[in-house]
Parts: structure tokens; sequence; C-alpha cells
């Protein structure tokens, strides 16, 4: 069996933004999403939750939201306005051309800790999704689009009042055409310490 190590795919795997024709099969879906949720969590019941949006008809309701939310967040304030018509296009046909979203969510908790756990547990729901999802040449850009905070977003598109959204997933195939992004990262020397040097750092 070909196999690659865990090692060489966290690695390996970039956030995907250019968009493939090719579709993405139901199975492969509930598979991923299926190895996702082995991610740890510290609740009484597995947070995350997930909608689907796969069809033609989900999808033209779900990008109608999303451009009425875009509205309603006053998000193309930030654009130049002399091509917003240009920039609303674009934005439009971007999302439509997105062969699969998944709307990931978790529990809103009143408590901090809890709140805090859960929304940890899902992130890394969707790290396992993404880099298994890599493994099958699914690409998968993680979104964080200030939508997910617009309650009647929220409500117009399933997601409880009591859940919050960690991440919208756009997926999709990867073409062999395709140019990889670089991955930059620092090195650990720049961001681990032992507790003597932080300790020192605070006495000079
Ligand atoms: C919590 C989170 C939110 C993100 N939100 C967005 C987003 O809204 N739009 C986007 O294009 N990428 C988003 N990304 C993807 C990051 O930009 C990407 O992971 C980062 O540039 C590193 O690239 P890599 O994933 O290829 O390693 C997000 C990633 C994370 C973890």
């Amino acid at each position: 069996m070909f196999s690659v190590s865990i090692e060489q795919v966290i690695k390996e795997r970039r956030t995907i933004r250019t968009i493939s024709k090719q579709p993405v099969s139901i199975e492969d879906i509930k598979a991923l999403l299926e190895v996702a949720s082995y991610a740890p969590f510290h609740s009484k019941e597995e947070p995350w939750a997930v909608i689907m949006i796969m069809s033609p008809e989900e999808r033209s309701l779900f990008v109608e939201k999303i451009m009425d939310s875009y509205e309603r967040m006053n998000i193309w304030a930030r654009y130049d306005q002399e091509h917003l018509a240009a920039s609303k296009k674009r934005t439009e046909d971007y999302y439509l051309s997105v062969p699969v979203t998944l709307i990931v969510t978790a529990p809103i908790h009143e408590k901090k800790k809890a709140n805090f756990e859960a929304v940890g547990a899902v992130s890394a729901f969707i790290q396992n999704f993404q880099l298994a999802a890599w493994s099958r040449n699914i690409g998968v850009t993680w979104r964080t689009v200030p939508i997910i905070f617009d309650d009647v977003f929220k409500q117009e598109v399933g997601v409880g009042s009591d859940r919050q959204i960690i991440g919208l997933l756009d997926i999709s195939m990867i073409d062999e055409a395709v140019k990889l992004p670089r991955a930059k990262r620092k090195t650990v020397d720049q961001w681990a310490f032992h507790l003597s040097e932080k300790l020192s750092e605070n006495k000079e």
C-alpha cells in the first residue's frame, strides 16, 4: 500500500484557493468527516456539527444568504468604491464556483473554559479534515469571513443560536496544473524557549 508519513502530510498540506471544476463526491466528504471526528474533545458529547452545501439548489440559496450578509455587515465599505460592482460580482462568482462548502460549528458555552475547549476541539477536527483531504488530493480553504459572526446569516443557513461557526470550509479537488503555494514558517528557535530563558529575560 502506498503510504506517506503523517509528518509529510502535515508539512505538505497547503490552503488551496484555486477552484477546480472536478466534482467532489459525497462519499469522499463523508469519509473525511468520519476521519476528522477522531479529533480530541473535552466535553460529554463530541462538540462538532457540520452543514453541507453540495447541490446546485443549496449552493444558490447559500450564496444568496452570503451576499445579503455582506450587505448587512457593511463589508463592502472597505472595498474600492469605484470598482464595487466588479468586486461584488467576483465575490459572488467565487462562492458560486465552490463545489462543496462545509459550515463547521461548535456549541456556545457561557463558561469560558468549556467554550475554549469546544473551539479547540472543533479546530482540531477541522485540521484533521484538512490533512485527510490533502491525502485524497482534495483542497480546503478554512474561511473565517466576517459573515460567520452575523446572527441573521447563521439563522438563515440553519445554525442554531446556541452554536458558533468555527469555519466555512471551501472544498475542491486539486487540479494537477495548480501551482502549490510555498509554505513559510519561522524556525522553532524563534518561538520556543526554555523556562529558564524566559525567566532570565524578565530579570533584565
Ligand atoms: C482560523 C483560521 C481562519 C482562516 N481564515 C481564512 C480566511 O478567511 N480566508 C482565507 O483565504 N484563508 C483563511 N485561512 C487560511 C490561512 O490563511 C492559511 O492557513 C495560512 O495562510 C497558512 O497557509 P497554509 O494553510 O497553506 O499553511 C484561515 C486559517 C485559519 C487557521
